[in-house]
């Protein structure tokens, strides 16, 4: 394997941008390709097995197209329904997300934590197992939050609609008195500016992907293939067209030069 060779990032869309920007602050020498299925948002609601099967051909493109020496699943919900298969069927290193619990539990002092992620998510058995074991003696309330992925999607990152309908999922969180939210799903980084606002500032909302971005560079440390630069190269693929991405690409990676290709040609068949 060539030190070389890039990180290959995906999601169900731009969530995973937030954690790609992470990584590029974290990591300016390595060369980054990022895959937003976009189609096929959302995740959230769909069986593990579409999940995992979406995964394996967005890979096997990473891997034909690219060489991708490292595999980052900037989506809590892939992560919870494929992680596992995915480790099994590929021999590069695979980092995945999941909700911060953990740092959550630490981070309550009225022990009163909500969490914000996908139906996926909330249901999986990783999810369960991560409560179990990080949840300490914090209550955590969930929220599904329907819909919201697709909003975010459509590019309604600060309309009157999705005001409305975080607010509708912040609701029962706040009758909980909680203190610090979770955004378990990585979407939800486009509303976290609303998270805060509704709370009023007084509430303490964590991410996860400066985390992931740490880990990255953990287990590149860990095989020996930590790049620096100087010939490297960023892209960023979407198989939907949309017409808010250059604003959205630029909004969450400021400065920095990617390069954006429409691709449609992802199928099962390939
Ligand atoms: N962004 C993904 C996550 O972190 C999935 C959103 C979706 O497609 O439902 O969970």
């Amino acid at each position: 394997m060539n030190k070389s060779f890039p990180i290959g990032i995906f999601d169900s869309g731009i969530g995973g941008l937030s954690v790609l920007s992470k990584i590029q602050s974290q990591l300016p020498g390595e060369s980054l390709i990022y895959v937003a299925d976009s189609l096929n948002a959302p995740y959230g609601t769909k069986d593990n097995l579409i999940i995992l099967r979406r995964a394996i051909v967005i890979v096997d493109f990473l891997i034909k197209h690219h060489q991708i020496k490292l595999l980052v699943i900037a989506c809590n919900t892939a992560t919870a329904a494929a992680i596992k298969e995915l480790r099994s069927i590929y021999s590069i290193p695979i980092v995945g997300m999941e909700p911060a619990i953990k740092p959550a539990n630490e981070a309550s002092v009225l022990k009163k934590v909500g969490i914000l992620a996908t139906e996926g998510t909330l249901k999986s058995s990783k999810f369960s197992a991560l409560l179990d074991t990080y949840s300490g003696d914090t209550q955590f309330y969930t929220q599904p939050c329907v819909g919201l992925v697709e909003l975010i999607e459509q590019g309604h990152l600060e309309s009157k609609e999705i005001i409305t309908l975080v607010h509708k999922n912040l609701m029962p969180l706040y009758e909980k008195n909680v203190d610090v939210i979770v955004l378990g799903c990585t979407h939800f980084i486009f509303i976290k500016n609303i998270v805060e606002d509704f709370f009023d500032k007084k509430v303490t909302v964590i991410e996860t992907g400066s985390a992931v971005a740490i880990q990255v560079q953990r287990k590149l440390n860990e095989f020996s293939l930590e790049n620096n630069g100087p010939n490297i190269q960023r892209i960023i693929y979407s198989n939907s067209p949309n017409e808010n991405m250059d604003k959205i690409i630029h909004s969450i990676l400021a400065a920095n030069k990617f390069e954006y290709v429409f691709y449609s040609n992802w199928n099962e068949e390939q």
